[in-house]
């Protein structure tokens, strides 16, 4: 199967049809999901970045609800591996098989092998089942017995775990859990979408009856649209410098990898283009600091003592940190920024 050419594709698709696509996807979700508009964009846009999510909360809030409901409005192929502790490797990946007739090997392709992986309870499986996902995240391909399988695109693993239980888990180490583009939280609903819930969720499921609104190839496109959205060299270094600051914060011991960098620039300019702008913003870095920073960062002992939490910790770097036209001011300088804080400085310059 050779890969399709750009005209099989149709190109990158073109902002206002990204707008209504982009519309109708998170709406359709919002059909199952309830009040939770932030992240399903966030999600979303984790997609759009040709990233990985992880859905971090306690039980019931809707984590694999969110992860099977995005599966469903992508008409695409669609994997969904129950994480348990007696989980192979090869059940993710695939194994090679004797075939008797052929006297030859045939590889039986794992869950690995879709468009969509929902990966629920990744915690509760064994580190070696575990670091066979995340490898297969990082390269997009499959090594079995010698020969290399490339993995379809877009090809997005959302893996949800519970954050409190310990008994029998294997939480994920540091190393790890930095393949994953962005960490969210359902949190529980506002009490009017809960009320919704009960309306709506009461008779049936409303996810049995969900269409989906687009498919791969349109998925393929955005992400082509998203990967032409236009940063400004300020904005880049202002990036550079956020997650720097995480190596250099007086209560963190570990801070961002460069991974990081990559990946929250690519998210960035995918948040961007959903809010239907070609140039990213400081602000979009700003807001997502959070969901891709803080679950690859841990706080001194100190401050987890103090009970700091990375949240508050780089809320407060991105307080002392200067924006980009601030460039030169302390980050310890307290006075207002000057005025005349336009957007139009990081447009892509006319004529490009
Ligand atoms: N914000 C929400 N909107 C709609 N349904 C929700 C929401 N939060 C929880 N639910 C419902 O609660 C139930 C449990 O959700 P589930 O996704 O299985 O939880 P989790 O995977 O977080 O344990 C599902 O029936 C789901 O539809
Ligand atoms: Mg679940």
């Amino acid at each position: 199967m050779s890969a399709p050419t750009w005209d099989e594709l149709g190109g990158p698709l073109p902002k206002n049809e990204f707008k209504i696509a982009s519309e109708a996807i998170v709406s359709n979700i919002e059909q199952v999901i309830e009040g939770k508009t932030a992240t399903v964009r966030l999600a979303f846009a984790v997609l759009l970045a040709e990233g990985h999510l992880l859905i971090e909360d306690v039980p019931g809030v809707g984590k694999t609800k969110l992860a099977k409901t995005l599966a469903r409005t992508i008409d695409s192929s669609v994997r969904r591996i129950q994480f348990t502790p007696d989980l192979l490797p090869s059940d993710v990946t695939g194994v090679s098989i004797y075939n008797q007739e052929t006297h030859d090997f045939e590889f039986k392709p794992g869950a690995v092998f879709a468009n969509l992986v929902v990966g629920d309870e990744i915690n509760r499986a064994s580190p070696k089942t575990q670091s066979a996902l995340l490898e297969c995240m990082e390269e997009h391909q499959v090594t079995v017995d010698g020969v290399t399988y490339e993995l379809q695109t877009p090809f997005m693993v959302i893996a949800t775990q519970n954050p409190i239980e310990m008994e029998g888990t294997y939480p994920l180490p540091e190393a790890q859990r930095d393949r994953f583009t962005a960490r969210i939280a359902m949190g529980y609903p506002s009490a009017q979408a809960e009320l919704a819930m009960l309306d709506g969720h009461g008779a049936r499921d409303p996810l049995t009856g969900l269409k989906p609104v687009a498919d791969a190839n349109m998925i393929r496109r955005m992400i082509a649209a998203v990967r032409n959205i236009h940063v400004a060299d300020a904005v880049k270094q202002y990036a550079v410098d956020l997650v720097n600051a995480t190596r250099e914060a007086p209560d963190i011991r570990l801070g961002a990898s460069p991974r990081a960098t990559l990946q929250l620039l690519r998210t960035a300019r995918a948040v961007a283009a959903l809010d239907g702008r070609d140039f990213v913003l400081p602000d979009d870095l700003q807001v997502l600091a959070v969901p891709v920073l803080a679950h690859r960062i841990i706080p001194t002992a100190d401050a987890q003592l103090a009970r700091r939490t990375t949240d508050a910790i780089l809320a407060e770097l991105i307080r002392r940190l200067p924006l980009p036209h601030d460039r030169g001011r302390s980050p310890y300088d307290t006075r207002p920024p000057v005025p005349g804080d336009d957007r139009s400085r990081y447009e892509q310059p006319r004529g490009m």
